[in-house]
């Protein structure tokens, strides 16, 4: 329990950080808008007086000094309106700016715990949303409103009733607010979601052009677009409808008021207890208590946006404060142990391994083989932390992975994932892994130990070549000869290699084997995924992994038998291991 309320406090931090120093902007603003709402009542008073002294007098002189207050009081006004919309837009602008680095940090990490691209890049949008909206009439508004009672008191000093029917508007106009915003929460909840949706099918359309075109089936991947997005209009045109709809009616309903306003003044003028002058002020008046209400139904669209993209945003936020920040550790040296880990899909929870126990020493290579869909994949982004195990812990020189943070921990770990991707940056950057101060010699080191080399020299601009988005400008061999390059950058203790020849030569297939042999020579770990055997050269122990298991775990001759004879056509694929060791 008191773990618990300690992570409350945390997350309340953050959350408080966030806003810090904002308190007093908003009591600054708010005090503002009072002076703002007050200065609104020129247009009134100017009435009263033209009216009611400058026409009864018959004075120019009292009428031109009239007209030069109210200018400078328009002016003030104006001045502090403007003032006022540039400091809204400057506290948006702030919030982004430290929101957005975090927002995108958990961002990235969403589709780790199978959420979609398009809903990991909704928390980047969230931020846009929170700073428009700050920038746009609906604070406005919301500030407006608690001054509202110097019309009301300004109409009922001019007549009591005057007072109360404006009263009764502002109170009609509140209970229309509220219907609209009891009508449309659901609506915009179930909006933004199928706004999602789409946009994830254009996210996966976009990914798979090339097969698309290739096959002909883009108009088909174009229904289901089509289809979604009408999902998507279709609650966007109801929930529109409906703040439309009570928008026109508050606005007609402002109308009559002010009419109703001008014509109970009238009616009170006749019966002598009101001025002419007090007849139109009030109707000013009356028209400036009910205005912010009005923008606020009018804009209620844009405050359910921000508040849902405010609530997100605390939410992706309580995520990140939950992830304190652990006590440096020394430089892992010794051992990779895995124990009993049981792993489970991201989304679903289904389990995908259980119960792996194994331990590697530093100077050895493992080979991790078996069937497809076995759960070798699994297996080795439990040993990297990408995917969290649900039981049993992975240590490395007897730390869990959990001790350490990304940051930290990073530097020790190479990870060569199955289907490699690049960041859309140059070479160097991509193998570097956005070092802030680039190494250039360890940068060909980790090239040279991949064997890739000479082969980048070749490339256009180098070590400097952009590899477009995802790695698109390179081919399948060079993308993940220079992912090895990638992984082995900076002599990680820990080399991570998902089927790392799947695309290589022969030549990048030594390459890879001397990599291996480097990796054991200097005292790191290797743990190699391999379905063809040329990958497994420089191997000394196998792991078995099948149905979720390690059904298989000893000595490379022992588990797959001697090596095979080069010149004969090699075993394509270890699909279906001889079991010299079932577990
Ligand atoms: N994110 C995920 N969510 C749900 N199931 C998953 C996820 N990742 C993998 N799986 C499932 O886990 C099982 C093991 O997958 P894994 O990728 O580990 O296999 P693999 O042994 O690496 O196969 P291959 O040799 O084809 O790469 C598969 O049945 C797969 O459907
Ligand atoms: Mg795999």
């Amino acid at each position: 329990m008191r773990a618990k309320d300690q992570l409350e406090q945390v997350k309340r931090k953050q959350v408080e950080g966030l806003t810090a120093g904002m308190k007093s902007i908003v009591l600054y603003l708010f005090a503002m808008s009072g002076i703002i709402n007050v200065l609104a009542l020129t247009g009134s008073f100017y009435m009263l007086q033209i009216y009611d002294r400058a026409l009864g007098s018959g004075s120019i002189a009292t009428l031109i000094g009239f007209s030069v207050l109210a200018i400078g009081l328009y002016l003030f006004q104006g001045l502090f309106d403007m003032l006022r919309s540039q400091i809204l837009v400057r506290i948006g602008g702030r919030l982004d700016h430290r929101l957005s680095p975090l927002a995108h940090r958990v961002a990235v990490d969403m589709p780790r715990f199978g959420y979609s691209t398009a809903e990991a890049l909704e928390r980047g949008r969230d931020v846009d949303t929170l700073r428009g909206f700050l920038g746009g009439q609906g604070p406005i508004a919301l500030f407006d409103l608690p001054w509202m009672p110097i019309f009301l008191i300004f109409a009922y000093t001019l007549h009591p009733l005057l007072g109360a029917l404006t009263l009764a508007g502002a109170v009609v106009l509140t209970l229309l607010t509220i219907l609209t915003e009891l009508m449309t929460r659901k609506l915009a909840g179930s909006s933004h979601q199928a706004g999602i949706q789409r946009n994830a099918i254009a996210d996966s359309n976009a990914r798979n052009a090339d097969v698309l075109k290739a096959m002909g089936f883009a108009h088909r991947a174009v229904e289901r677009y089509s289809e979604a997005n009408s999902d998507h209009l279709a609650l966007q045109t109801r929930s529109t409808d409906i703040t439309g709809t009570f928008g026109a009616i508050s606005r007609v309903l402002r109308m009559i008021l002010q009419s109703a306003v001008l014509g109970l003044g009238a009616f009170l003028t006749i019966k002598g207890e009101l001025s002419a002058g007090a007849i139109i002020a009030a109707s000013v008046a009356s028209a400036r208590a009910l205005a912010p209400i009005d923008m606020a139904i009018g804009n209620w669209k844009h405050v359910l946006a921000a508040r849902g993209a405010y609530g997100r945003l605390k939410d992706t936020l309580a995520t990140l404060a939950a992830a304190e920040d652990p006590m440096p550790l020394p430089a892992p040296v010794q051992t990779l142990r895995v124990e009993g880990i049981t792993v489970a899909a991201p989304g679903s929870g289904r389990v995908l391994l259980s119960e792996v126990s194994m331990e590697i020493k530093a100077g050895e290579a493992l080979g991790v083989i078996g069937p497809s869909g076995g759960g070798k994949t699994t297996l080795v982004k439990a040993l990297t932390g990408v995917i969290p195990v649900l039981r049993g812990a992975v240590r490395l020189d007897g730390a869990e992975l959990t001790q350490w943070s990304d940051e930290a921990l990073g530097p020790h770990i190479g990870y060569l994932p199955q289907e490699v991707s690049m960041m859309d940056a140059s070479i160097e950057e991509n193998i570097s892994r956005f070092a802030s101060s680039m190494d250039s010699s360890a940068v060909v080191a980790a090239a040279r130990a991949a064997g890739v080399h000479d082969m980048i020299l070749r490339l256009p601009e180098g070590y400097r070549t952009r590899v477009g988005s995802g790695g698109a400008g390179l081919s399948g061999g060079q993308r993940q000869r220079i992912g090895l390059a990638r992984a082995l950058y900076g002599d990680p203790f820990l080399v991570i290699l998902d089927e790392p020849n799947s695309n290589l030569d022969s030549e990048g297939d030594a390459a890879l084997t001397a990599a291996i042999q480097s990796i054991k020579a200097r005292g790191g770990i290797a743990v190699v995924i391999a379905h063809r055997p040329s990958a497994l050269a420089a191997i000394d122990t196998i792991a078995v992994v099948q149905n979720g298991r390690l059904v298989g775990f000893g000595p490379k001759d022992e588990i797959i038998g001697p090596k095979p004879v080069p010149e004969k056509a090699a075993p394509a694929a270890f699909g279906e291991p001889k079991l010299a060791v079932p577990a």
